[in-house]
């Protein structure tokens, strides 16, 4: 048996220790022979592939990024997509393909398994958590770790010098990371996409923060929007990689509350600092656990499945059930963190 693996999307802290998982089980129990696919879908479409072995995976489970390169490489896409896909695994002699990515990599192989009959098994990742069917995703814990910290060392800037503080994290759908780090970083103000904001309201509690003789700090997830819909936040247009761009509304937020206010903001957009570099314990823990489960779902040949975690256990979904709808923030969350808030 030959099995592919890939990785696609964004990269995320923890894949390595994923693809490590899957290699040590595969090759050390089953016998199983692999092939890495370079840069998510792109390395089955252009047959790019690098051999994965026991000496491949040894070292990398503290590393960030991924030993086999990512991409957001559509190959629906592409000319013949499916069957050129299909005839670079024949060629390859691949016999099964574990696909490790978000949304979009996990919606191909979901549709490659489904629809197309080619024996796949998809791993949850991605740093937000919006990923469904699965309590969290490997990266989101690094991610808040690095975001939380973030968060403490603004504290004490911004009480140096009695300034708002506007931190934009990562989220474009989701304000997973805003309310875990804005709550593990005691900020003042959550602000998330699932929930459009009020920017009196938002000023109203920067006010009375400082009325407290505290400096208030705001966390902001990337896709966050105020209620007022006219307001234009940002380019939304696509770049040249097909790519929305998403940034400015911390920006924009710090302009509006100094002049509404009247008081002193600055912002720090924190960016790719939140997917960069090793992952946590929690993160290898997850992300191995993801790859050893992953490595035994195609020795049972249970094939358009994901691999979840539910409470403490890794169970098998359809893909599927991963990528018909985001998981977002519950209101009933988003209220009881709101406690802090102001
Ligand atoms: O991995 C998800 C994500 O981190 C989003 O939160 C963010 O908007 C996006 O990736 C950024 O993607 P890119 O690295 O392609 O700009």
């Amino acid at each position: 048996m030959r099995v592919g693996v890939l990785t696609g999307g964004g990269d995320c802290p923890g894949l390595n220790a994923v693809i490590r998982g899957i290699v040590r089980k595969g090759v050390q129990e089953y016998g199983y022979d692999f092939t890495g696919f370079r840069d998510g879908w792109r390395g089955p479409l252009e047959g790019d592939s690098i051999q994965l072995d026991i000496p491949a995976v040894r070292g990398i489970l503290p590393r960030g990024g991924t030993i086999l390169g990512s991409s957001r490489t559509n190959p629906l896409k592409a000319e013949n997509g499916v069957r050129r896909i299909k005839e670079n695994l024949a060629k390859q002699e691949v016999d099964a393909l574990i696909a490790i990515g978000g949304e979009d990599t996990l919606g191909f192989a979901a549709t490659l398994s489904d629809d197309h009959g080619v024996p796949c098994v998809g791993v949850p990742k991605t740093i937000d958590n919006d990923l469904s069917a699965t309590d969290y995703t490997f990266g989101f814990d690094t991610a808040v770790n690095i975001a939380t910290e973030a968060i403490d060392r603004l504290h004490t800037t911004a009480e140096s010098h009695m300034r708002v503080l506007v931190v934009e994290v990562m989220g474009r759908h989701s304000g997973w990371i805003a309310i875990h780090s804005g709550l593990a970083g005691g900020a003042n103000v959550i602000l998330i996409p699932e929930q459009p904001f009020d920017l009196d309201q938002v000023c109203a509690w920067v006010t009375s923060r400082f009325r407290a003789s505290y400096a208030p700090i705001v966390v902001v997830s990337e896709g966050a929007k105020p209620q007022d819909g006219d307001v234009v936040l940002k380019d939304e247009s696509l770049d040249d990689f097909g790519h929305v761009r998403l940034s400015g509304i911390g920006e924009w937020l710090a302009k509006e509350i100094e002049k509404r206010t009247g008081k002193e903001a600055r912002t720090t957009v924190l960016g790719h600092i939140q997917r960069g570099g090793t992952p946590s314990a929690f993160d290898r823990w997850l992300a191995t656990r993801f790859g050893l489960h992953a490595i035994e779902a195609v020795r049972d040949g249970d094939f358009g499945k994901m691999v979840a975690l539910r409470g403490t256990d890794i169970v098998r979904v359809p893909i599927a059930d991963a990528t018909a709808r985001l998981k977002t923030v519950d209101p009933k969350l988003y209220e009881e963190v709101g406690v802090f808030f102001g």
